[in-house]
């Protein structure tokens, strides 16, 4: 063979054993999260998904205003003893240990594995991804620029370190995801800072808040980013899929390579997170927010109240050691320790204000509920202020999101392809819930529950069309007795 063959042949081998590979390497992964797919709903439990098991999940997927949940319905309902010990720390996590009724966490569905199985409800809300990453980015900015108070980052960084160890609690840093958004954005924050400060003063051109690159890394940015891609896109998705980079499943780092890799596999993912959003006792919308807590304390809430009045596990002696021992945890929470650095006793708010469980009713829980979520929101929106006050005149309002150009809102929208389609998919059950929840109390033959169903708008309704049968009633009733009378006469 002369020389040229031989080099074509090896070329041609070469060719072959190339695309051979990529092949493989296609195959290889849609493979795997094939078998992921499969072995995930292979463990989905076929029992009755409407009634509350044992342990309750809340499966909090960050910034969906999960913690008004777990605050304002859950706090009442669960005294500390029944709560899960901290999941933060893997090492340690074993909920089968404990007689545990509920866990609170922003860890992935991987957790359900170190759950009792078939005894375990999951319950969780959804957003608008759209929205979800706004106040994603918003948070992180939020709770970063807290440590501004700080001269440079080494100091905020130690005072964090010490604040932990001192406080012995959880704090956002902790946590994931803020354990790694936060860090990232302080870091961010004190380099733009250090930049003006030698840069010499200078103004702000761009008036809007979310591309100010002089003071906050601007939105765009953000999205863009390797970590954001990491661990905020499709976050819901993967949360409920339990492929989250928290994952408890050792194969979820593969499967969310392969995901990243080859686009299309997403579907498998889509698939497994539909499947058990059908399978939940609860789905929520942040949206909807009136519609979704009335849901809760009807749908969990009452089951909750019954349970733990049948197993006598309600009230008594159960909040004895009311300390922070807490164990489930939420944003909120986290930013107390975080921010006691801060002037003045951020309180640990309203949600102390310890109800009588004994004759809990759902009635009674929305009323508390009312109560302690308008205390949660004023605490949150003086901490914002106080914070945003920070980067100024960098401030994260209504308006300011109106303007933000299309195409930012595009890039986020196509960045979070599978949330957006789950968040579709989220709507129709919570539609279905609700019919179904509907029905039910219809069905209940007090009237009392219609009018805690509706807030009274419903009894009010109902009044209104009835009313005229009721008239008419009367006015018939009536005048047949003056008849009969006039008959006697
Ligand atoms: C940071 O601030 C602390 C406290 O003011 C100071 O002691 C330290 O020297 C500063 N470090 C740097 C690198 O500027
Ligand atoms: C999760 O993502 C963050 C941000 O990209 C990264 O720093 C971290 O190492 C990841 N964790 C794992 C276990 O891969
Ligand atoms: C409360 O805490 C104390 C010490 O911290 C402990 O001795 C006691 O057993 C606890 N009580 C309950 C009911 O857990
Ligand atoms: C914090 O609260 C305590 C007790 O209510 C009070 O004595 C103290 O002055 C408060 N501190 C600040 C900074 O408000
Ligand atoms: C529940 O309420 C009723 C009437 O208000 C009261 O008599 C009863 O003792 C209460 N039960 C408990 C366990 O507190
Ligand atoms: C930001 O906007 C909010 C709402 O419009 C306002 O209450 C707050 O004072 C503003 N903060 C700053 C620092 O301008």
């Amino acid at each position: 063979m002369d020389s040229t063959l031989k080099c074509t042949i090896l070329l041609i081998l070469l060719g072959l054993v190339v695309n051979a590979f990529s092949v493989t390497d296609y195959e290889h992964c849609e493979n795997v999260v094939k078998k992921w797919a499969t072995n995930s709903l292979k463990h989905e439990s076929k029992e009755d998904k409407h009634a509350l098991k044992d342990l309750l999940f809340f499966l909090h997927v960050p910034r969906t205003g999960g913690r008004t949940y777990f605050h304002c319905f859950l706090k009442k309902l669960y005294s500390s003893s029944l709560e899960c010990p901290r999941s933060y720390d893997k090492l340690r996590f074993d909920p089968s240990k404990e007689k545990c009724r509920l866990l609170v966490t922003h860890d992935d569905y991987s957790i359900s594995s170190k759950l009792p199985r078939g005894r375990t409800s999951v319950v969780t809300i959804l957003r608008n991804p759209i929205d979800r990453v706004f106040s994603t980015y918003e948070f992180s900015v939020e709770v970063a620029a807290r440590f501004l108070v700080h001269p440079n980052l080494t100091s905020a960084t130690q005072m964090a370190g010490r604040l932990r160890s001192k406080n012995k609690g959880v704090s956002t840093l902790d946590i994931w995801p803020w354990k790694y958004l936060v860090p990232w954005m302080r870091e961010d924050l004190f380099a733009r800072r250090d930049a003006r400060k030698t840069r010499g003063t200078s103004d702000f051109t761009s008036g809007d808040p979310y591309n100010m690159e002089d003071i906050v890394m601007p939105l765009l940015n953000y999205i863009n980013n390797p970590i954001a891609h990491e661990i905020v896109h499709n976050g819901a998705t993967f949360q409920i899929a339990g492929l989250t980079n928290n994952s408890y499943l050792p194969e979820s780092h593969e499967v969310r390579h392969c995901v990243d890799k080859y686009n299309n596999l997403g579907d498998y993912v889509l698939q497994v997170a539909k499947k058990r959003l059908d399978n939940m006792l609860y789905v929520g919308l942040t949206e909807d927010h009136r519609e979704s807590a009335t849901m809760f304390a009807n749908v969990v809430g009452q089951q909750v109240i019954s349970q733990l009045v049948n197993s006598n596990a309600i009230g008594k002696g159960a909040n004895v050691n009311n300390s922070e021992q807490g164990t489930s945890f939420s944003d909120s929470e986290l930013d107390q320790n975080t921010n006691s650095d801060e002037k003045g006793n951020e309180t640990t708010s309203s949600d102390d204000n310890e109800v009588n469980q004994d004759n809990m009713t759902v009635e009674k829980l929305m009323d508390t509920y009312e109560v302690c979520i308008s205390g949660l929101r004023k605490t949150q929106t003086r901490r914002r202020i106080a914070s945003l006050k920070r980067i100024s005149p960098a401030n994260f309002t209504k308006e300011a999101r109106n303007r933000v150009p299309q195409m930012v809102l595009q890039r986020i929208q196509s960045l979070n392809k599978l949330d957006v389609e789950l968040y579709e998919y989220a709507q129709g059950i919570f539609a279905k819930q609700h019919k179904q929840a509907a029905e039910k109390l219809f069905d209940a033959r007090t009237l009392g529950s219609i009018f805690i169903y509706s807030g009274g708008i419903k009894l009010w309704d109902a009044c209104l069309w009835t009313m005229p049968f009721v008239l008419l009633f009367i006015f018939l009733f009536v005048n047949a007795k003056r008849r009969t009378l006039k008959l006697k006469i």
